[in-house]
This record gives C-alpha cells, structure tokens and sequence, in this order.
C-alpha cells in the first residue's frame, strides 16, 4: 500500500498556475459586471433592446470610447451577443441574451448575481487597512468598506427575503407564522437588519405587524428607511441607529431575528443576550447564518472556499474593530452557534438546514 505525502501539494504546480490565470480573468470579469451594474448598461440593454456604443454611451450618459471597449469586453468574455461583429467597431450592436436579465438587471431574481460583484468591490476597497490589520490584529471598521459592501450584501440577500423568508422560513416555525398573522399586531425586531429587506419582506407578507429594525451602521439605517417608504410600510417598519449589544436596548417583542450578521459581530453573546431579553423568557428568536460544514476539511468545497473568502477579506475584520473580541469570521459552524447561544441563556436550540446558503437556528 503506498503511504500519502501529506507534504504533497494538493495539485501540481502547473495546475497552480493555470488556476490562478483563471482566477484572474473570472475576478476582472466581476469587476467588468460591477461596471455594466452600476453604470446602468445591462439595464439599458434590458430596456432599450440591442445597441451600439454610440446609443449605449446615449442612454447611459456615458463616454462612447469606454462604453465601446466595455461592449466588445463583454462580448470576448461570452456575457453579451454581438449581432454583427464583422461590422467597423462603432457599428456592431451588442445584445442581451435572454435570460440574462434575471441574472444582471433583475434585483427580486433568486438568480440576481450583479450583487455579488458590488459586494466583491466592496470588499477590496479597504486594502490598505486590511493588510494593516493583519500585521496588528486591529480590525477594518464596517464603513471603511463603503456604500458597495453594504449594496452588494443587501443585493445578495434581497431576493432570499422576497421569495423564501415568508414562504418557507417563518412557516418552518408554525408558532411564530402564527402568531405573525394573529392579533393584537406581532411586534418584531430585525437584529443588524443593513438595508433592511427582511423588515419590509415580514411586513409586506404580515399586513399587521410593525418590525423595530436595529443596525450599527448610519448608513445603513438611512438607505433602509428611504427602502420601507419606497415600499409603502414606513407606518409600521422603523429603524433604529443602535448596537444591539447594547444593555439599555429595551422593548417587548414577539419574535426577534437576526440573519446573516451575529458572525461578524464582536460580541456576539451579548447581541444574543439582548435579543433573549426582547422577546421576554421563552421567546421565540431566529438566527439565520451561513450554512457551512460542520468540521474544518482541506480543500473545501466551493461553498466552504466562498466563505473564508468572505471571511478573510471582511467579516473578521469587521468583528476584530472592537476588542476583545470573539472574532468569529464567517465560517460560524453550528457547533460555535450553540456555544453563543448557550452562553447567552437560551435552553433551547434547534437547527434548521434550508436549501439556501443559510442555515438557522431558534432558540
Ligand atoms: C453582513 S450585514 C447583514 C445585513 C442584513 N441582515 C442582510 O442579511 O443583508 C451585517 C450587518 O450587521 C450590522 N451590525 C454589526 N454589528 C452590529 C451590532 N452590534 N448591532 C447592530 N448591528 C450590527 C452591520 O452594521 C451590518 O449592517
């Protein structure tokens, strides 16, 4: 039987290279998307039909030369269809292809991936600090990274909250889709709830509800208010600017939920604490959080990849700003969610699996 080198690299370095040169045009071709979304280019396309530079450039209010390059990027990258390529280059019109649109202009689409770029731009804009917290162990605070991280995360969770939150989430809990339909009106509070598209998705599925949301960031909270009156349930969603650590954070609530955001949070136990405190003893909380392997494995999976990705580049160092810290990362497994859980008071715990990349647990 032949023994494994366990000093043995897990792919040739010629695999290496080629791995990396890949991931180099993959990385610039979500930077090229992070272009086309936030200069309104794939919009443009979805709107106005197929077009030349000229009439993107028109559309857009953007320069012909730049947007000209862009188009034929797109089309060499095999995102956008150019009708006639053998055409002089001001002359080729460059299409859309169907479907495309739920992938890069639809923001409700459970296939929406645009987000996904602008989180990715936000998550390198800090690099300088980054590379000065790993050298110190200070962390990078969350508004270093900018208006895209917290677009681009709020983007990436939008369409879950649309299409899954009322529909299989809440329903996984029968006492509190219950008690969310019944009266006098539930009160609910949305724990770090960013733009907060899991409010207005609980208040528009829940006609009588009101949702108390809480989140650190200004930012934040300001961009989430101007979201609820967009949607027309600023009467019964309000936002607060507050830490939900906060001891002094008082209330009485019905339910209390937190999604993707106890892992990046310093302290988490006593953001956990607070909830409990909320929904009174033997309350009803939900956390919804990364749906990651049980047990460190090397390599991962992708899914496992795509998390310390996350981790290295924000979600640590987000949780590293104040110290001590329980510096959890993104990679929170089940096994440090009961922990947190259990250090904060609550008896009971019990762990969902959903089909989405997020796992919850209520306690
Ligand atoms: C990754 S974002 C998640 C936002 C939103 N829940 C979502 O799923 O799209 C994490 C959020 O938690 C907030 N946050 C972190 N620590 C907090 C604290 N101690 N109290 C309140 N909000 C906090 C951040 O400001 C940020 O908006």
């Amino acid at each position: 039987m032949q023994a494994t080198d366990p000093g043995a690299p897990p792919a040739p370095p010629d695999a290496l290279v080629e791995r990396l040169f890949n991931a180099t045009t993959a990385a610039m071709d979500l930077f090229a998307v992070y272009l086309g979304d936030r200069l309104g280019y794939y919009r443009a396309l979805a709107d106005g039909g197929p077009a030349t530079s000229g009439e993107l450039a028109q559309r857009t209010d953007t320069a012909e030369r730049y947007a000209r390059e862009w188009l034929e990027q797109q089309a060499v990258t095999g995102i956008l269809a150019v009708e006639n390529p053998h055409a002089p280059a001001t002359e080729r019109r460059f299409r859309l292809p169907a479907g495309y649109e739920a992938v890069l202009v639809d923001p409700d689409s459970p296939a929406a991936m645009a987000p996904m770029a602008q989180i990715f731009a936000g998550c390198v804009k800090p690099l300088p600090q980054l590379l000065e917290a790993f050298r110190t162990g200070a962390g990078v605070p969350f508004e270093d990274y900018g208006a895209d991280l917290a677009e681009g995360q709020a983007g990436t969770t939008r369409p879950q909250f649309r299409h899954l939150l009322a529909q299989e989430w809440l329903p996984a809990m029968p006492d509190v889709h219950a008690r969310l339909e019944a009266n006098p009106p539930a009160r609910v509070a949305d724990v770090g709830m960013g733009l907060g598209w899991s409010s207005i998705a609980i208040a528009q599925a829940y006609p009588n509800v009101r949702v108390d949301g809480f989140d650190l960031d200004e930012a934040s909270v300001a961009a989430a208010r101007a979201n609820a009156e967009a949607a027309g349930v600023a009467d019964r969603v309000a936002f607060h600017v507050r830490d939900a650590g906060d001891p002094d954070l008082a209330g009485r609530y019905d339910f209390a939920l937190a999604v993707e955001c106890i892992h990046d949070m310093p302290n988490p136990v006593a953001v956990l604490g607070a909830m409990r405190r909320l929904v009174g003893e033997g309350g009803p909380v939900l956390i919804v959080d990364e749906k990651v392997a049980d047990r460190f494995t090397a390599p991962g999976d992708e899914v496992e990849r795509y998390m310390y990705d996350f981790s290295i580049l924000h979600c640590l160092p987000v949780g590293m700003v104040e110290q001590p810290s329980a510096a959890t990362g993104t990679v929170m497994r089940e096994a440090t969610m009961r922990r947190y859980a259990e250090e904060a008071g609550f008896e009971r715990s019990r762990c969902y699996r959903s089909s989405t990349t997020s796992s919850a647990s209520t306690a």
